[in-house]
């Protein structure tokens, strides 16, 4: 796919991605726009359902203060990897982890000053009773929380993502780390009129009360994406419950959902299908590549509805 020079040419290539879609009374076309060669602030209606290939600190700065309703990031997590290559125990076969250069970063004060970049700029793009989620490994949330309450936001809920299929500590020398931590916020601890959904936090949530507790499977099988040689898409693609989750706690229908660092797309797709708008941002072309193909089928929810969800969601009558 190559470089898309002006909006009209952008309109017109991305008018291959028209999405079949139930939701709705029609479909919504969703748009590519190449930043690089469009260089001017965003209108809401041009951001609406778009992926912005381009850098995040860049893009968010040409997008209107107060714009979006809910905002999910999944930041590069800085796991800190020594390089060498890491072999299972006992089989010794190479483990394919996540070696990519986007997580890479020559210390923690270089992370963090991305991290405080980034959540600065998203504030001001925040509607005033929008929520963010932030999403990491024990390797760089504690960071993250610290950042976010510095920058005044008011931390709502962590939600602890219990895996059911984690990866095994390969070396045993370690427990094996079978969770992820989502931070949940608002700008600041006055806006009491964010959108919550109590009945499905109660639904998706550990035990009978909706803990803040979400046990569900990493993203494998055929829900991963594969490019044309077979190779996985994305080292970290998120499953889509997991975004379901945060989406339907969190938002209602047509609002309109950023996601900075959005990989393959997870978020945008799920938003799609559940009758969201979003707006990803993406600085690696392959990923975007993957994200486009990814809109050409659509999402069946039908069979990630779990047998506790349907029948609380039968008896709620939703
Ligand atoms: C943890 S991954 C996100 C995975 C995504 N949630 C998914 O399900 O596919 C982080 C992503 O941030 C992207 N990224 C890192 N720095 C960026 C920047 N400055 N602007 C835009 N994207 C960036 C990386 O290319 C990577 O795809």
């Amino acid at each position: 796919m190559k470089k898309l020079r002006n909006r009209s040419k952008v309109k017109e290539n991305a008018a291959n991605y028209v999405v079949p879609t139930e939701v709705g009374t029609m479909a919504r076309k969703i748009y590519l726009i190449d930043s690089f060669q469009l260089n001017k602030e965003f209108s809401v209606n041009e951001i609406k359902n778009s992926i912005i290939y381009g850098d995040a600190f860049e893009i968010l700065k040409r997008i209107k203060d107060e714009t979006f309703d809910m905002v999910f990031i999944d930041p590069p997590y800085f796991l800190q990897l020594s390089g060498k290559e890491l072999r299972r125990w006992k089989v010794k076969t190479k483990v394919d982890g996540v070696n990519d250069q986007w997580d890479k970063f020559s210390s923690f004060e270089e992370y963090d000053n991305f991290i405080k970049r980034l959540l600065f700029e998203t504030k001001r793009v925040m509607k005033p009773n929008a929520t963010l989620w932030i999403i990491s490994t024990y390797h760089s949330i504690f960071r993250i929380g610290k950042i976010l309450q510095d920058l005044g936001y008011w931390i709502l809920n962590d939600v602890i993502w219990l895996k059911t299929n984690p990866m095994p500590n390969w070396l045993g020398v370690r427990f094996t780390n079978a969770t992820e931590t989502l931070i949940w916020a608002v700008k600041d601890k006055n806006v009491k009129k964010y959108t919550f959904n109590r009945n499905y936090a109660k639904i998706f949530g550990f035990g009978s009360t909706g803990t803040n507790v979400w046990v569900l499977p990493i993203c494998s099988g055929k829900e991963r994406l594969k490019d044309e040689h077979g190779k996985k898409c994305h080292s970290t693609q998120k499953p889509i419950e997991l975004l379901r989750r945060v989406i339907l706690t969190s938002t209602k229908e047509n609002d309109l959902i950023l996601d900075p660092m959005a990989g393959v797309g997870t978020t945008g797709y799920v938003a799609y299908f559940l009758g969201r708008n979003f707006t990803m941002i993406e600085k690696n072309f392959e990923y975007v590549k993957c994200t486009l193909r990814r809109f050409e089928k659509k999402l069946n929810f039908d069979n990630l509805i779990t047998k506790k969800e349907e029948k609380q969601l039968n008896f709620l009558n939703i």
